[in-house]
């Protein structure tokens, strides 16, 4: 949590850029397992954390720009509350430490929303990502559950956005202290790489660092030894020798900041000639990325830049052939790397998303693609000192996606099919590092990188051996 100050200056700020109408935040509430005494653990919305900052369910904040007001909504605990959970401060005492001085029960919402309805004015409020938003929503506005999907305040958003992306130093340390977190669980994940070590073992003992310093992930554990498998949460293997082992891992601070960071380890300590060129490749392509990295250069342009690394790359070991320009225009390195480069980072680890992922990522001199790998490039926009972004390139061999173009004849003039045939047992590797923008270029959200390069990676695999 920040000074009272932080939060006060923000709201009038969002005032400010809104201009006018009345703008409704809805906090998160508790979500049952099984059973509605049984929950899961509370985690605010992002947003309202940022303009709000109070970490606790069921709250509707209200600002009505209009009449220059602003409320906070929601219930005092009652004894039974108290017996359950013991004595807890104030709904009011909270809000006065982020300068809300106004405090209401919820049903009165509704009563000044269904005013500001009658008299026609403009109301704001994001689009939901939990039922409990758009029905909350609909009740209050009389609009439908589809008209509040659909009633997302462009102007609101595009507000949010502006002020969200741009971190100032107090946002910047709190992300340095998940990166550092996020640096102990890689640390350990490196170390537990030996044969014979279970998934499940590794991914209990990076997230137990979390627990104990009253944390959690920043999203769910990616460790595996299939690797080419983007997103795969599956934990069930054994690591053995010879195997690369992908973990991609993060941790998200008490006060919700988030890190996320991907280092690809040979089980044992030692990368095979065949892993070592193709780790080599997705080095250069992270290194480069980030020399690249500066304001007002397009990320768009540096992830198109780590196409042509990775195309020319695997050029040079006889995977893909051809004129790099035109395998860039066709497509050809997303068989390769289907995801985009890397995506903001800050409250949440894809900074924002809830409030359209193009608003985010692009800006009026950017637009997304619709081509195949380059339309998966969450954040394209031209950057600007104090954006907190990850640079994640990868390289794969997906099976299932080698086959289908090669059935299709998809790039054929730029992929050599039959040297593929020999990597399709490979796996893949990814390596992803946290950056934050500077007037100058860039640098690592942590001062310290977290060990990246043959020989770091294979001296802490072999530690302890
Ligand atoms: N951790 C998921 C991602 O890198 O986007
Ligand atoms: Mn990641
Ligand atoms: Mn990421």
């Amino acid at each position: 949590m920040f000074e009272r100050e932080t939060y006060v200056k923000r709201r009038n700020e969002l005032k400010k850029k809104v201009k006018s109408g009345l703008i409704i935040l809805v906090g998160n509430d508790n979500i049952a397992i099984n059973y509605e005494a049984n929950e899961y653990p509370f985690r605010q919305d992002s947003t309202f954390l940022y303009y709000v900052g109070i970490d606790k369910p069921s709250l509707i904040y209200l600002l009505d720009i209009d009449n220059d007001k602003e409320y906070l909504f929601g219930e005092e605990a009652t004894l039974e509350d108290v017996i359950w959970m013991g004595v807890k401060p104030s709904l009011k005492h909270y809000a006065l430490e982020v300068g809300i001085s106004r405090v209401e029960p919820i049903r009165n919402t509704y009563k000044y929303v269904e005013k500001a309805v009658k008299s026609d004015r403009k109301i704001h409020f994001l689009k939901p990502y939990r039922s409990y938003g758009v029905i909350l929503l609909s009740e209050l506005t009389g609009k439908t559950h589809n008209e509040i999907i659909a009633g997302n305040s462009k102007e609101l958003a595009e507000a949010i956005i502006s002020m969200r992306l741009i971190k100032s130093p107090a946002e910047l340390h709190h992300i340095k202290v998940s990166a550092s977190m996020g640096h102990f669980m890689h640390s350990i994940a490196m170390d537990m790489c030996k044969p014979g070590e279970k998934e499940i073992n590794i991914v209990g003992a990076i997230e137990a660092i979390l627990i104990t310093q009253h944390c959690r992930t920043s999203f769910p554990t990616i460790l595996s030894t299939k690797g080419q498998i983007l997103h795969n949460h599956d934990h069930g293997g054994k690591l053995s020798f010879g195997q690369l082992m992908l973990c991609d891992a993060g941790a998200e601070t008490v006060s919700h900041y988030a890190s996320d960071f991907t280092r690809t380890t040979p089980v044992g300590g030692l990368y095979t000639t065949k892993q070592e060129e193709i780790y080599n490749i997705v080095l250069k392509t992270i290194n480069e990325s980030i020399s690249l990295a500066r304001p007002d250069v397009t990320y768009k342009s540096i992830h198109r830049n780590a196409y042509r690394i990775i195309f020319e790359g695997l050029r040079d070991l006889g995977i893909t052939k051809g004129d790099t320009e035109e395998a860039l225009h066709e497509g050809a390195p997303a068989l390769f790397m289907p995801h985009g480069l890397g995506h903001a980072l800050g409250l949440d680890v894809h900074d924002m998303e809830n409030l359209d992922e193009t608003l985010v990522g692009y800006d009026e001199t950017t637009t997304r693609d619709t081509q195949f790998g380059y339309k998966s490039l969450r954040f394209g926009r031209r950057l600007e000192p104090g954006h907190v972004l990850t640079v994640e390139p990868g390289i794969y061999f997906i099976p299932e996606l080698i086959d289908k173009w090669y059935e299709n004849k998809i790039c054929r003039n730029f992929i050599n099919f039959k040297k593929l045939e020999g990597y399709k047992k490979f796996g893949g590797i990814r390596l992803e590092d946290n950056i934050v923008i500077t007037n100058e270029g860039c640098r690592h959200t942590h001062e310290d990188r977290l060990p990246i390069t043959i020989q770091e990676v294979s001296e802490l695999a072999r530690k302890s051996e």
